[in-house]
């Protein structure tokens, strides 16, 4: 039996032709005159209404078609009498593929709280709330493969599993075939990686960065869509163990035309979500609307969703130097108050509040922040040539041509930087924070072969999906979350 999606079938103008639907069960009405079944499949928000007659359905059939039920339904396309949708099914037939116990089905028509269905994480894309998000997910996805297909990108692979610490932060999960409680051990008590399935010490990737750098010297322009894992313990509403990376890597660019192409990217494929998205993305919103609803005027935004992705996508960016951004924040009402949890100094990694007071606060705009202090920043990024001076002459440390690109609501959404393109200036510093060289030989022979001015960006996708749909948490924008003590599903 071949099917239409709901999607087409409610664009599809009545006429006497049979149609059939298959879905799952979201509600069920029984007035004296019919009964109504409200049917979705996924393919968009809106369910389809199928209509049978009072005792067309036996008792027994009646029984089954309770909310998560799975059924075929044969019927009439007819022009609907009710509000809300142009057309609905009037039923000749209806087959029950799977029951759901309503004893026992976890989603019943109502409101479930997001922290219940993280719970569930089996079952959630099937509520609206879920399936919007992951049709987004998916607009989003595809239209960050159209962007760089249009611009003359290519797509690179980089490994899952590695050798190598893309940023020497050492937040890396372990690979090994080892005994973990009696690995085996060298003379001197070490564990004896040799032995190892790789023959050498191997974990997760935290980035495709390296990688990436090697397939920018050689296709020129190049980007990564990966997953990317990292064992930070961080338990906040940003962060995931497991999260997806875009990483494009570009021959010849400077921070300029880094920056110029992460303003692009981002707002084109937002863009195409308005464009594609706008059922979901209306659902979303009215969503939120009901939220905000519940919190205090002060704390109430004073844009909605759509408004807020088309103010994004309408208006350039702030681009600014951290040494001027610590100005302003230092010239700021909470830092002359006190009420900055960690103190502003030129020197800090700016902290969420630092970054959203500039954002949400200061500019009202998302900002790309550049040239940070070099002690803050991976051993790869390009070297600036002058010390950092403030607007009143004041000299500060070495920085580098780093860049990070600051959303409302998110705080960084994308990290990137010119790389340090000159092999001898690279060792140094990869000597001073205790990197060896020969562990990555091979990322520096781009460096001993054909050098050139490089650079790039990662941009973490579930960020992204998170301010699209405006979620409050990561958990929630993605299908399996993983982060600390909690791997389930
Ligand atoms: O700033 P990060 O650590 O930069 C890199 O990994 C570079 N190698 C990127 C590059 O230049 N090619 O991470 C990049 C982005 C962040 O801006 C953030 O959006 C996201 O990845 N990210 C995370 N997203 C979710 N959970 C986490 N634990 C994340 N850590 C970083
Ligand atoms: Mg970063």
């Amino acid at each position: 039996m071949s099917y239409l999606p709901i999607k087409q079938l409610l664009q599809t103008a009545p006429a006497s032709q049979t149609v059939t639907v298959k879905g799952w069960v979201r509600t069920k009405r029984e007035s004296k005159n019919a009964v109504f079944i409200a049917i979705n499949d996924g393919s968009t928000i809106h369910n389809i209404q199928a209509v049978a007659e009072p005792g067309q359905l036996s008792e027994e059939t009646l029984k089954l078609i309770t909310t998560g039920s799975c059924l075929a339904v044969e019927g009439n396309l007819i022009e609907s009498l009710g509000s809300g949708q142009a057309v609905e099914v009037k039923v000749v037939n209806v087959t029950v593929y799977g029951t759901a116990d309503p004893e026992k089905y976890p989603l019943q028509p109502k409101k479930h709280s997001l922290e219940f269905l993280r719970e569930i994480a089996h079952l959630r894309p099937r509520t609206n709330t879920f399936s919007a998000i992951l049709r987004i997910r998916h607009a989003l996805a595809f239209a960050v493969h159209k962007y760089f297909n249009d611009n003359g990108f290519y797509y690179l692979n980089t490994p899952i599993v590695t050798a190598s610490d893309a940023e020497g932060a050492g937040e890396m999960f372990r690979v090994t075939t080892l005994d973990p409680i009696n690995p085996p051990r060298t003379e001197d008590g070490k564990v004896d990686y040799s032995q190892d399935f790789f023959g050498r010490e191997t974990n997760l990737t935290v980035s495709g960065q390296l990688e990436g750098e090697l397939g920018a010297m050689a296709l020129g322009k190049i980007y990564t869509f990966g997953p990317t894992f990292r064992a930070e313990n961080s338990n906040t509403t940003r962060h995931l163990a497991e999260f997806w990376m875009i990483e494009p890597e570009m021959a010849f660019f400077e921070l300029e035309d880094n920056m110029n192409l992460a303003e692009d990217f981002v707002k084109t494929v937002i863009r195409y979500a308005l464009d594609h998205c706008a059922d979901d993305l209306a659902f979303l919103e009215n969503r939120l609307k009901e939220e905000e609803k519940n919190k205090k005027k002060e704390e109430q935004s004073d844009m909605t969703l759509i408004e807020k992705l088309r103010f994004v996508v309408d208006n350039d960016f702030v681009r600014l130097k951290y040494t001027d951004a610590i100005d302003i924040l230092l010239n700021s009402k909470p830092a002359k108050k006190g009420q900055f949890q960690y103190e502003v100094a030129w020197g800090i990694d700016l902290q969420s509040e630092h970054e959203r007071y500039l954002v949400e606060k200061h500019f009202k705009k998302p900002v790309i922040l550049t040239n940070y202090p070099r002690a803050i920043k991976a051993f790869y990024m390009k070297q600036d040539e002058e010390p950092a001076t403030n607007a009143r002459g004041e000299v500060f440390g070495p920085t580098v041509r780093a860049m990070d690109v600051l959303f409302p609501g998110i705080g960084e959404i994308i990290g990137g930087s010119q790389r340090e393109e000159n092999l001898d200036k690279l060792v140094t510093r990869m000597e001073e924070v205790g990197i060896e060289p020969e562990a990555i030989w091979w990322y520096l022979d781009t460096r001993r072969f054909g050098t050139a001015p490089h650079a790039g960006f990662g941009l973490g996708f579930e960020r992204l999906v998170l301010f699209v749909t405006g979620m409050g948490n990561i958990r929630d924008v993605i299908p399996f979350p993983r982060t600390p003590k909690s791997a389930e599903f």
